[in-house]
């Protein structure tokens, strides 16, 4: 009899156990790659060739738009709170951190909205947060990166306020990288692999300047070359070998001190992250694979459901 108790006790705990091991970090479960098979079965076209349009139209689009959607996640989840104006500035963009997001990342977003409610079918269906990661996963196809099946169902908040954007800075050294990813449920090679997406895109000659001349890690020719750079333009490119290519020389840049933010060049200085920077530069498809897995698991952080979010009409405003 105790043998029984004790065996049922037992495969209790295991269910219980294994629930617990299963369930993803945040509410993640409604979430599913055919979520809008009948809701607005062309939705992934119709997001295709709009983002198409915009990366013809300008040549940040893309990145903008990648760098939004990790901006979006990383604050209050993924619920396109990054997308709301509020009247009063007390919103997500006013918040110094958010400032630099480019223009043409949010333009890249509504003009997709806009193609997803030109069709009957799929007018006020389509959640803001789920056409971020639909838009951020063609920023990254279209330039040469993974095509990944994208996980959908994710709500749009009603809230965006400028002190809850919390994000990592240009000078965080390792520790401070993976405990702010491990706060998104995050592994440090997630980390890694996400931070791969600085192979795309600029930054603003602030962001790294200071490095120049007085950062031992940041190779000397390469150094001079950015006080030329930043001499005579604002920014300088986040992987210079090929500013528009999704590919892994972001990490060969880091073997030989091009990485352009500390942030970048600490994962190669510091040896506990620098094999895994040393595995990417050598095989571009394990990195296109982990991108696209740390991606899949980004877009899951914080996701809303009906219950506490909402489907906007218009991603600027809470409907
Ligand atoms: C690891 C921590 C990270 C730090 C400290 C960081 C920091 C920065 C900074 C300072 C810039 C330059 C902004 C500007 O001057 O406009 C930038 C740009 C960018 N970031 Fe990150 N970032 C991080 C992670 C990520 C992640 C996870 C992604 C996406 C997967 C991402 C995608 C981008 C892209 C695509 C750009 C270029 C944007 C453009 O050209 O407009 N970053 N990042």
């Amino acid at each position: 009899m105790a043998h029984i108790i004790f065996r049922s006790f037992f495969l209790a705990d295991v269910v219980v156990l294994l629930l617990v091991l299963l369930s993803p970090p945040f509410a993640a479960a409604q979430l599913k790659t055919g979520y809008y098979a009948s809701i607005c079965p062309n939705l992934e076209t119709i997001i295709r060739s709009s983002v198409k349009q915009s990366m013809a139209q300008s040549q940040i689009a893309g990145p903008a738009a990648l760098r939004l959607f990790f901006h979006d996640c990383a604050v209050r989840g993924c619920d396109a709170s990054v997308m709301i104006v509020n009247s009063n500035g007390d919103d997500e963009w006013h918040n110094p951190d958010d400032q630099s997001l480019k223009p043409d990342g949010f333009q890249t977003i509504l003009a997709a909205k806009a193609a997803v409610d030109s069709d009957p079918q799929c007018r006020y269906k389509v959640s803001c947060a789920d056409i971020l990661a639909l838009a951020a996963r063609e920023a990254v196809s279209q330039s040469g990166g993974p095509y990944y099946q994208v996980e959908l169902g994710r709500y749009d908040g009603r809230v965006s306020t400028k002190s809850s954007v919390v994000l990592p800075h240009a000078d965080f050294n390792l520790d401070q990288l993976n405990a702010f990813f491990s706060g998104l449920g995050l592994s440090q090679t997630d980390m890694i692999a996400l931070s791969g997406g600085h192979t795309l895109g600029a930054a603003d000659c602030p962001f790294f300047q200071s490095r120049i001349g007085t950062d031992p890690s940041m190779d000397s020719a390469f150094a001079s070359q950015l006080r030329t750079t930043c001499a005579g333009q604002t920014f300088a490119f986040l992987d210079a070998a090929t500013p528009a290519g999704f590919d892994n020389s972001y990490y060969k840049n880091l073997q030989t001190g091009r990485g352009l933010l500390g942030s970048d060049q600490v994962l190669y200085t510091d040896q506990r992250s620098r094999g895994t920077v040393n595995y990417y530069a050598t095989n571009q498809g394990t990195f296109f694979y982990d991108f696209a897995n740390a991606m899949t698991k980004l877009g899951r952080v914080g996701v809303k459901t009906a219950a506490n979010g909402e489907i906007r009409r218009d991603c600027r405003t809470p409907n």
